[in-house]
C-alpha cells in the first residue's frame, strides 16, 4: 500500500491542525453522525477533517454519509461510493486528484489533527 505522509505534500492550505482529533482509522468510526452531539469527522490525505458543517451532505441519512467517520482518500480521489474504496490505498490513483481532494477539503473545512497509523 503506498501511503501518503501529510508533511510530503504541498497540497495542504493554512495549517489550522489543533491536534484536537489526532485518531486513528478505528476512532473515527465514532465521528459518522450517528450521534448527533458528536462532530463528524473525515480524513483525507494523512489529515482528519471536521466536516460538521456539511451535515447536510455526511450527516445520518444523507447522501455522502458513507464517508462520515472513514478513510476516504481513495474513494473521494477517484470518485467512488463504493465501502472498498474507502482507505488511504493511493495505487494507481491520480496524485493530482489526491492533492485536488485535500486541497479542497482544507480550504472548506477545518483540519482538526493528523490520521494516526496504530490505534
Ligand atoms: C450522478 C452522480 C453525482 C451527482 C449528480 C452528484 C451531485 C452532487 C451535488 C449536487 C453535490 C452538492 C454540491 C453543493 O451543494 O455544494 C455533491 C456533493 C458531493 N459529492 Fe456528489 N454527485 C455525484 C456523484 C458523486 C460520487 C460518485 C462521489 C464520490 C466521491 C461524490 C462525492 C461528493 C461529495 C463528497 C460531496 C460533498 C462535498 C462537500 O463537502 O461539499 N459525488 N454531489
Amino acid at each position: 500500500m503506498t501511503s501518503l505522509l501529510p508533511s510530503s505534500t504541498s497540497a495542504s492550505p493554512e495549517p489550522v491542525l489543533s491536534g484536537e482529533f489526532d485518531l486513528c482509522e478505528a476512532d473515527l468510526r465514532e465521528f459518522d453522525g450517528r450521534d448527533e452531539e458528536k462532530p463528524l469527522l473525515l480524513s483525507v490525505g494523512g489529515f482528519v477533517f471536521d466536516i460538521s458543517e456539511g451535515r447536510k451532505f455526511y450527516g445520518k441519512g444523507m447522501p455522502y454519509n458513507i464517508f462520515a467517520g472513514r478513510v476516504a482518500t481513495r474513494a473521494l480521489s477517484i470518485g467512488s461510493l463504493d465501502e472498498e474504496d474507502l482507505n488511504d490505498n493511493i495505487e494507481g490513483v491520480n496524485e493530482k486528484a489526491v492533492a485536488g481532494q485535500i486541497k479542497f477539503y482544507g480550504e472548506k473545512y477545518k483540519r482538526v489533527g493528523l490520521l494516526k497509523k496504530e490505534c
